[in-house]
């Protein structure tokens, strides 16, 4: 079973131009997650992060640790997720790019919501981004 987080961040990252360092950032990821064990998706809508870490529970809490002290983004949310395969086999990183329509179903992860409210949400952010790696520009 692989050990799952979705975490969701506010970004630090001034737009326009922010989208470039974003790229930067996945294609610098790919290496280390890849090193790691760790596959996973990251949006980006320009006011939020959403990032789905799975694999070796130490390789998704180390990067989740790095990832934490980014100066780039605030207030990481950390939801651990449930799930018994990996979501993204095979990726180390999809990059699933400026996605500003998932914002509404990012922002009440922020609020204090009962757990299983929380997982609802986030599950549903996380089949969006199946639903953006499979486009072609993914
Ligand atoms: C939104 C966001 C997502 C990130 N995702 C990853 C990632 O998946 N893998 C990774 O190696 N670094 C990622 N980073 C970069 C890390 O925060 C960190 O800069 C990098 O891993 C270097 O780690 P270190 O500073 O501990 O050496 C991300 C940064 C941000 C702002």
């Amino acid at each position: 079973m692989a050990y799952s987080l979705l975490y969701v961040s506010k970004t630090l990252l001034e737009y326009p131009g922010g989208e470039a360092e974003v790229a930067n950032i996945a294609a610098a990821s790919i290496k280390r997650n890849a090193e790691l064990g760790v596959t996973g998706a990251l949006v980006s809508t320009g006011t939020y992060f959403a990032q789905l870490l799975e694999g070796p529970r130490e390789g998704v809490e180390a990067l989740m640790e790095s990832i934490n002290a980014d100066p780039r983004h605030m207030q990481p949310r950390i939801i651990r997720i449930a799930q018994e395969e990996r979501r993204f086999p095979g990726w180390a990183l999809v990059y699933a790019g400026y996605a500003s329509l998932v914002d509404r179903h990012i922002a009440p992860l922020f609020s204090s919501l009962p757990p299983a409210d929380a997982a609802h949400l986030a599950q549903r952010v996380i089949t969006m981004m199946e639903g953006f790696a499979r486009l072609p520009s993914a």
